[in-house]
């Protein structure tokens, strides 16, 4: 195992991260340095582990709200330290490039947004201290309690990242990350300016109800290549429904977790599916287009510029029944992968978590109050050095 060393003024951070569809822990090495205010990210080494399938099914569980002891919660915790942690270790040991710091987003497993009465409440597991231990390297870990603490939805945070990294003085311009739930910023042509402020915030549902689907009527993980979706015929009045519900019409900043778009709400929809007679496939390709129509009319009804162009991340990105819909449906935008821009898609997030770490080991805020409500900017991450061996 080699070790090359970062170039000077340069931070090379391991960010980790997994979203809703635990899916798996994403794992990115970047060297993150800045000139001229200007931050720059070159991603060294990238990949994605799978969750062992047993934690995943403990983790899901959790997610979706079933009662746990606050015992299994703390094991639960540690557990997913150590598989970041060990994640962490593979992608050091395969890339042969060793980190300064990691920087982790750890597992949401519950999420409540802030109300009139109190402040939001977030939880992510696998906590900073086991992960350093584990990996050996000095992490920043729990991003979401700074904004949480000052009022914040303690989400979306990436935005501001997307900002630092995408802002174009030509264009209006929208990353669209599809996850489990799908989440964009808006970043108008000159967020500088008056008037012009960054915006950030949760469409609705990702491929959450796509995966939910195929694996209850098909008995596969996803929808790999949007296949299953091709086939089938999209019921769109049903969509225009759906499109009534709360949480597509009420006006951001708001956040979804699986507690909105998991299981409950995706036995709702297919319940009122079956009743139309829609076949399993259309099933499939009926949620897909919903999926595409919260985004496109979350543009319509919330952003004061319709982008030129989107950028989109995430794994939706690997879904060409998915992304056909969005050109269609994004039109005249410009609709393209962050891959133009040298970010593989599936690990922008991991990503930003990287360059949110760097933004706190140099003290500087990472929130933006106009993307999650927050009463100010905040420090965002705990640091944890790991112990020395006795
Ligand atoms: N080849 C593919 N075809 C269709 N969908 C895919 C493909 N690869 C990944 N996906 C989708 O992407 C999801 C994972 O996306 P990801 O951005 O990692 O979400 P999260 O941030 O919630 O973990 C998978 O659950 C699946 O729905
Ligand atoms: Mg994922």
């Amino acid at each position: 195992m080699g070790r090359s060393l970062s170039p000077v003024g340069s931070i090379r951070i391991l960010g980790l991260m997994s979203g809703t569809s635990l899916d798996g822990i994403d794992g990115a090495i970047a060297d993150i340095e800045e000139s001229a205010g200007q931050i720059a990210v070159h991603c060294l080494a990238a990949k994605t582990y799978g969750y062992e399938p047993n934690l995943r099914r403990r983790l899901l569980a959790l997610a979706e709200g079933m009662p746990h002891s606050m015992a299994e919660i703390a094991e639960l915790d540690d557990a997913v330290a150590i598989a970041f942690g060990r994640v962490a270790r593979q992608l050091i040991e395969e890339s042969g490039i060793q980190p300064d710091w990691l920087a982790s987003h750890g597992q949401t497993v519950y999420h409540r947004p802030p109300d009139q009465q109190s402040f939001g409440y977030s939880v992510q597991l696998g906590r900073g201290v086991v992960l350093a231990q584990v990996a050996q390297v000095p992490t920043v870990s729990n991003f979401r309690r700074g904004d949480l603490e000052v009022g914040g939805q303690g989400a979306p945070l990436v935005p501001s990242v997307d900002a630092l990294l995408f802002a174009e003085p030509t264009e209006h311009r929208v990353c669209q990350n599809i996850g489990g739930i799908s989440n964009l910023t808006y970043i108008p042509n000159s967020p500088r300016r008056e008037g012009g402020y960054v915006l950030g915030f949760d469409n609705g549902p990702g491929n959450m109800l796509i995966d939910l689907a195929v694996q209850h009527l098909f008995q596969q993980p996803f929808d790999r290549d949007g296949a299953i979706a091709r086939l089938g015929t999209v019921d769109r009045e049903l969509i225009q429904q759906w499109l009534q519900q709360p949480f597509f019409i009420q006006a951001p900043p708001k956040s979804a977790g699986r507690e909105t778009f998991g299981k409950g709400y995706f036995f709702d929809r297919l319940r009122e599916c079956q009743q139309r007679g829609l076949t399993p496939a259309d099933v499939v390709a009926t949620l897909t287009e919903l999926t595409v129509w919260a985004i496109a009319d979350s543009y319509k009804q919330f952003l004061p510029n319709y982008p030129d162009r989107v950028l989109v991340s995430g794994g939706g990105c690997h879904n060409p029944t998915l992304m056909a819909a969005l050109s269609v449906a994004l039109s005249p935008a410009r609709v393209d992968s962050t891959t133009i821009f040298g970010v593989a898609p599936q690990f922008k997030e991991a990503i930003a978590f990287a360059v949110l770490g760097y933004l706190r080991l140099h003290q500087r805020c990472g929130n933006l109050p106009s993307v999650t409500g927050a009463r100010r900017a905040a420090l965002l991450g705990e640091i944890h050095h790991p112990l020395l061996p006795v």
